[in-house]
């Protein structure tokens, strides 16, 4: 199977965008979102265009494409589509070597049908995942439930990347507690584009490291 990993979160607009455009900068990884809802103005895989400077074919095309911008579940149902989790079973060419980047919808409870998690197809794939999560208040609460939630399934944990502004003690708690690592932290930035990214991810992350300890 090709060397993938999947940017999930602890919430909705925690960062996983953002900081995939990062990754899929860093490492020349394809970048996959398979279920985008919410299609109004620019949709996750165009920020990562725009913020990554992927060329085209590096994006690979949503599975389904929701127009409502609700959980899965209940965007597929208002646009009278049925998901169908056996469509997402299988990662895109899997017999290509560059890596690929996955990000999921919302957190890993998103349900994609009234019957199927997010998490549940993250098990199914049995990739790495990368937990992106704020270094704001209520985060520890939200990141362990998550740890725990990703252990519970035995699926593997890569690290955190937080993203915000520097929490010194958020962040050990959560690394301690969830006797997890820390990727490093991507501030808030002001301006955000393709160039400021690629400084601050290249200035807080081992893009090497996560190539070869991730992505091995
Ligand atoms: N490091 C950052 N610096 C500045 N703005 C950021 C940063 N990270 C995220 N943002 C902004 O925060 C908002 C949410 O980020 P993003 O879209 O990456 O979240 P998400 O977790 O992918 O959300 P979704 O669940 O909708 O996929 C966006 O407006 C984005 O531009
Ligand atoms: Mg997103």
């Amino acid at each position: 199977m090709r060397p993938a990993v999947v940017v999930t979160g602890t919430d909705t607009d925690v960062g996983k965008t953002v900081f995939a455009a990062a990754l899929v900068a860093a490492l020349g990884a394809d970048y996959w979102k398979p279920v985008q809802a919410g299609l109004e103005g620019e949709t996750d895989t165009d920020v990562v265009r725009r913020l990554s400077g992927a060329v085209q074919e590096r994006v690979i095309p949503e599975v389904y494409r929701l127009r409502t911008p609700a959980s899965p579940h209940l965007a597929a149902e208002l646009d009278g589509v049925a998901i169908d989790v056996s469509r997402l079973a299988e990662l895109p060419e899997p017999a290509s070597t560059i890596p690929l980047v996955i990000e999921g919808a919302g957190g890993l409870m998103v349900p994609l049908t009234r019957k199927e998690l997010q998490i549940d197809l993250f098990e199914r794939w049995a990739v790495p995942v990368i937990l992106v999560s704020s270094t704001r208040l209520g985060t520890i609460n939200h990141s362990l439930l998550s740890i725990e939630a990703l252990r519970r399934r035995q699926i593997p944990l890569a690290g955190i990347a937080f993203v915000g502004d520097e929490n010194k003690d958020t962040e050990r708690t959560i690394i301690e507690m969830g006797a997890t690592r820390s990727l490093g932290r991507l501030p808030h930035l002001k301006p955000l584009d393709a160039d400021t990214l690629r400084a601050a991810f290249a200035a807080h992350f081992d893009a090497a490291e996560l190539r070869n300890r991730v992505l091995a």
